[in-house]
């Protein structure tokens, strides 16, 4: 299916939310690729997930694969969702919390409280949360990890109207980092990947053809980013066998766009 090891995750159980597009979708296939079985949250609903996700899913690879769907920007969202995985798999080996958007750019003194409370139930809330009530399952296995998926954004802050997301990423980072600490004595390791400028719909949605061409010209690589680029990371930081010596860790993939 790809060019990784088939072996990697096999017997291992794998959440990833976000997963019916863009990234996620991605990173759900390249998992599917090292033998793990998926528990893939979609989206809000299935509408993205023909074409992004199932397209590229092998026949045989399909019975390995579970598909919920969750809004979560909805405060109990996570929650919700904690549920629904609990009630398809006992077993949690890894975690990763992708779902997340910028909302809209948002001028600096016009955010609304829906814009607030969407924004933050989304790309914070729902991530703890769902981290939270799966911590009894990831605790019971040798060897779990989490990657949270962050943004080059909340390390730089991004540009113009972008303030509450790239503040919501910047919260993820750190709480990645103090989860890593409090959650080594349990064996769980807790890392993320900061996508750089990754095209997928989310930029098709908040940056115009111009403002991107502009981005793609001053990364030293000379081109945006795709889902594919950043699914090795989350393997490497997933895999015990590639990363075991490494957790508290934000891993940048943008193409040299910003070198912390
Ligand atoms: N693309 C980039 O340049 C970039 C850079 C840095 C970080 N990121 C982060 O990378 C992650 C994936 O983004 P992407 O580029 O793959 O964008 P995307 O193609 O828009 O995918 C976003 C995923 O999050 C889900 N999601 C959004 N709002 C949701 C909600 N209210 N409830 C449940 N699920 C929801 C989407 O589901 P629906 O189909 O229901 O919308 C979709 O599956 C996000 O956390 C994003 O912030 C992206």
């Amino acid at each position: 299916m790809n060019g990784y090891d088939s072996a990697l995750f096999e017997n291992r159980t794998v959440v990833v939310t976000g997963a019916g597009r863009g990234i996620g979708a991605a990173v759900v296939v390249a998992f599917l690729g090292c033998g793990a079985k998926v528990v893939a949250h979609a989206g809000r609903d299935l509408s993205h997930t023909e074409g992004d996700l199932l397209s590229r899913v092998p026949q045989g690879a399909r019975s390995r694969l579970t598909l919920l769907t969750e809004d979560l920007s909805q405060p109990e969202g996570g929650a919700d969702l904690a549920r629904q995985i609990l009630d398809r798999t006992d077993r949690v080996d890894v975690l990763v919390n992708n779902a997340g958007t910028m909302g809209g750019r948002i001028a600096a003194g016009t955010e609304t409280r829906e814009d607030y409370d969407h924004i933050l139930d989304l790309n914070i809330r729902s991530v703890v949360a769902l981290t939270g009530a799966l911590l009894p399952a990831l605790k019971a296995v040798d060897g779990a990890s989490i990657v949270n998926t962050v943004s080059i954004s909340g390390r730089s802050g991004g540009s113009a109207g972008s303030a509450l997301y790239s503040g919501a990423k910047a919260f993820v980072s750190a709480w990645t980092k103090t989860l890593a600490k409090e959650l080594a004595p349990d064996g769980i390791r807790v890392n993320a990947v900061s996508p750089g400028t990754i095209m997928t719909d989310f930029h098709r949605r908040y940056s115009s053809k111009e403002k991107l061409d502009a981005t793609a010209a001053a990364i030293p690589l000379k081109r945006l980013g795709t889902a594919d680029d950043c699914a090795p990371a989350y393997l490497f930081l997933a895999a015990n066998a590639l990363s075991g010596y490494m957790t508290g860790q934000i891993l940048e993939v943008n193409g040299g766009q910003l070198m912390p």
